[in-house]
């Protein structure tokens, strides 16, 4: 892989890093079948798809399965992986997709909705074609579960990110890679997740 494309890989993965969330969701809560619709391709490498508005043009269904299974609808087989308590990775038919479970903060109670993502980024295993997307759990009445987070960074927008931090996900990202890997790129450990956004032109 070149170096650029190694270079947005990783600003890519501190990108959601950024995105670090209170969410609490377990594996039973995610594994299951999912609907992930998909908006236009051509989104910029590591954009942020937070205000995506859509309009959500594809439509995939997927089912996650025990230990780390993911069938699509047409049958294609792939791997996912929870990503920390806070969302998923799923790779399949070439294409790779990265969600963060949805859910509301209010002071310290969190409510995480583990049935749903927020929009997130998916792209193709060779890192192009980039586009938003965002993942429903289909058949579930899941209800949201609530918990206590006095420990949550409020502005983590202004937090300084350790490098600790960078090499936990770093190595949660090359656990769960097939196609790449991600480094730890000197010149960004310690910045703050401002700084990182501002190097990245976002
Ligand atoms: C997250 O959920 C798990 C299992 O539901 C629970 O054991 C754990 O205490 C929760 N974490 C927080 C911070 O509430």
């Amino acid at each position: 892989m070149s170096r650029w494309l190694e270079l947005f890989a990783v600003l890519a993965v501190l990108g959601a890093a950024a995105a670090d969330t209170p969410a609490n969701c377990t594996f039973e809560d995610v594994a299951g079948k999912w609907t992930l619709w998909e908006g236009p391709r051509g989104v910029k490498p590591g954009a942020s798809c937070a205000n995506h508005q859509g309009p959500w043009e594809r439509k995939v269904r997927v089912t996650l399965l025990s230990p780390n299974k993911v069938v699509d609808q047409f049958g294609n087989e792939g791997t996912w992986t929870m990503v920390y308590n806070q969302g998923f990775h799923i790779n399949v038919n070439g294409r790779s997709y990265f969600g963060y479970s949805a859910f509301k903060k209010e002071g310290q109670k969190v409510t995480s909705y583990c049935h749903k993502t927020v929009p997130g980024l998916a792209h193709d295993v060779n890192i192009r074609h980039w586009s938003c997307f965002y993942g429903q759990k289909s058949g579930s009445k899941m209800l949201p579960k609530i918990h206590f987070d006095p420990f949550h960074p409020q502005g983590l927008q202004a937090a300084h990110l350790s490098r600790a931090h960078h090499e936990r996900v770093v190595s949660a990202v090359n656990a769960r890679a097939r196609s790449w890997k991600a480094e730890l790129h000197q010149p960004f450990a310690g910045l703050g997740v401002e700084e990182m956004l501002r190097l990245r032109g976002g």
